[in-house]
């Protein structure tokens, strides 16, 4: 069985949360592409050449501490509009999207550019204010020293980038169920999005 689900969104809104519940709910493999962005970018702030890293790119790099930190998160929207980095990390996406058995994939370009065929498109998103708040609460828990301006003006310079990008920008393919998370609880917008998969499921 062949079944994608391609949630994209912008930063903290909810994509990887409502991704990690829908694919466990229905047995699916979850990938959040951000962190092949952010392996790249964690890359480049230690000197490495973009395309270079983004082609040699290897499973472990998504294992390394520090990939969730805010200046890896602009160094990954940076090296994201560089059409070479994204094609290098094409492939890996593609085959992970129509694996066997079902996959949910988040990002920003999934059921636009990665699988635009995926049997079920979401775009999962909150208002700035909300978005930045969560992230806020994130880094706190992580001990990490962080204002909500801060974070709020971090939060919008990435959308702007992402969304402003001539390759592969950030907006809800036509076909997607819009999913606005700023007014819901996680449990509620997990509903929503299990019931929207499960009505595009074949009996
Ligand atoms: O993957 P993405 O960056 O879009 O967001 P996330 O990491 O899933 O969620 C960011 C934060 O918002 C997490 O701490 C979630 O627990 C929280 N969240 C929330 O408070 N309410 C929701 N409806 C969804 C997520
Ligand atoms: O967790 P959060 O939503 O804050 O960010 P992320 O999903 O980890 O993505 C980090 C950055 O990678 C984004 O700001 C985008 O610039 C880039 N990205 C992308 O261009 N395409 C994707 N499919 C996923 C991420």
């Amino acid at each position: 069985m062949i079944f994608t689900v391609a949630i994209d969104g912008p930063a903290a809104a909810g994509k990887g949360t409502v991704g990690r519940a829908v694919a466990a709910h229905f047995g699916f493999a979850h990938l959040d592409t951000g962190l092949l962005y952010r392996a790249v970018g964690a890359l480049v702030l230690k000197g490495a050449e973009p395309v270079a890293a983004a082609r040699g790119l290897v499973p472990e790099a998504l294992e390394q501490p520090g990939l969730r930190s805010p200046e890896v998160a602009q160094a990954a929207s940076e090296v994201a509009v560089i059409p070479e980095v994204r094609a290098a990390l094409l492939d890996f996406q593609r085959g992970f999207a129509r694996r066997e058995g079902g996959a949910v994939l988040d990002g920003r370009d999934i059921g636009t550019v990665i699988c635009p065929e995926a049997e079920a498109k979401l775009f999962v998103t909150a208002s700035a204010e909300a978005r930045a708040g969560r992230r806020l609460a994130e880094l706190i828990e992580a001990g990490l020293d962080a204002s909500f301006d801060g974070v709020l003006a971090d939060v919008r310079a990435r959308d702007r980038r992402d969304s402003e990008r001539a390759e592969a920008p950030m907006r809800p393919a036509e076909d997607a169920y819009v999913l606005d998370t700023s007014d819901l609880s996680i449990e509620d917008a997990v509903a929503k999005a299990v019931a929207r998969v499960a009505a595009r499921r074949p009996a």
